[in-house]
């Protein structure tokens, strides 16, 4: 059973044709990677597949537990147990942790706060910040871009989401920490999350059960992602390593 279709799917963003038809589609409980070079379009499918404001389809479909989302708004998206971690984590000026990582609780945590506390602070522990130092803080600038990402991944956790769109999880933190987002894939699975991922490394798509390529709009490979990660690096490698785009 697919949580997640996407049939045909274009999006146009000033002009230009960004999305020329994605066909994709996520299993239930399934940890789906995307990669692809700079600018093949990739956090452009993950805001158009959360519904955020300007990212309309031109045509095809979005299919979310078996039904059309076109039209959704977001936070009827997110209601339904959507969610997308962005690439560049929004600041919340103002806001304490411990209220940043409740926002998007469920119902039965916002009624019941020690219930909450306790799946913060695991949270918290499974992306290697010691509660006690980081509850009461502010989610601002003082926060560094490797926090912000780890609390951002906590947040995911505390919202259990059916399915967790992560727009690059792995920038801004160190390499070292590879083996944590992997840790927070694994929970969010065993915790009958479904993931899209999506990411510029083969190492972390390789953990994924299925990879997709993006590649100049278009999904041009689905499969076993070691096999997915070996054609990126071999025919992508010209825009993997300059960091441009060229279409091969
Ligand atoms: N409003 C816009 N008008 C024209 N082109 C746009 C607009 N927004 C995005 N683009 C272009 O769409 C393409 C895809 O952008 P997108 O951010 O989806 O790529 P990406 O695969 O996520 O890249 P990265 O790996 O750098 O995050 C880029 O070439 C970008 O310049
Ligand atoms: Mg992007």
């Amino acid at each position: 059973m697919n949580i997640l279709e996407v049939r045909n799917l274009k999006v146009i963003r000033g002009n230009k044709e960004i999305l020329k038809g994605i066909n994709l589609d996520v299993k239930e409980n399934e940890i789906h990677a995307i990669v692809g070079p700079n600018g093949s379009g990739k956090s452009t499918l993950a805001y158009t597949i959360m519904g955020a404001s300007g990212y309309y389809p031109s045509s095809g479909e979005i299919i979310y537990k078996g039904e059309i989302i076109n039209n959704w708004k977001i936070y009827e998206r997110a209601r339904k147990g959507l969610t997308l971690a962005w690439q560049e984590p929004a600041r919340f000026e103002g806001i304490r942790v411990r209220t940043y990582l409740k926002i998007g609780m469920k119902e039965e945590y916002k009624k019941d706060l020690d219930l909450a506390y306790k799946k913060m602070i695991e949270a918290l522990r499974l992306v290697n910040l010691e509660p006690n130092k980081y509850l009461n803080r502010y989610v601002d600038e003082t926060l560094s871009g490797g926090e912000r990402k780890r609390i951002e991944l906590a947040s995911i956790i505390c919202m259990e989401p059916d399915l967790a769109i992560l727009d690059e999880p792995d920038s801004g933190i160190d390499i070292v920490s590879f083996d944590e987002i992997k840790r927070v894939f694994n929970y969010l699975k065993e915790n009958g999350s479904s993931l899209l991922i999506i990411t510029h490394r083969e190492e972390l798509a390789n953990h994924a059960d299925r990879a997709s390529l993006l590649c100049f709009g278009e999904i041009i490979k689905t499969g076993d992602p070691k096999k997915v990660g070996k054609f990126y690096i071999e025919r992508c490698g010209k825009c993997y390593k300059s960091g441009e785009f060229y279409e091969c």
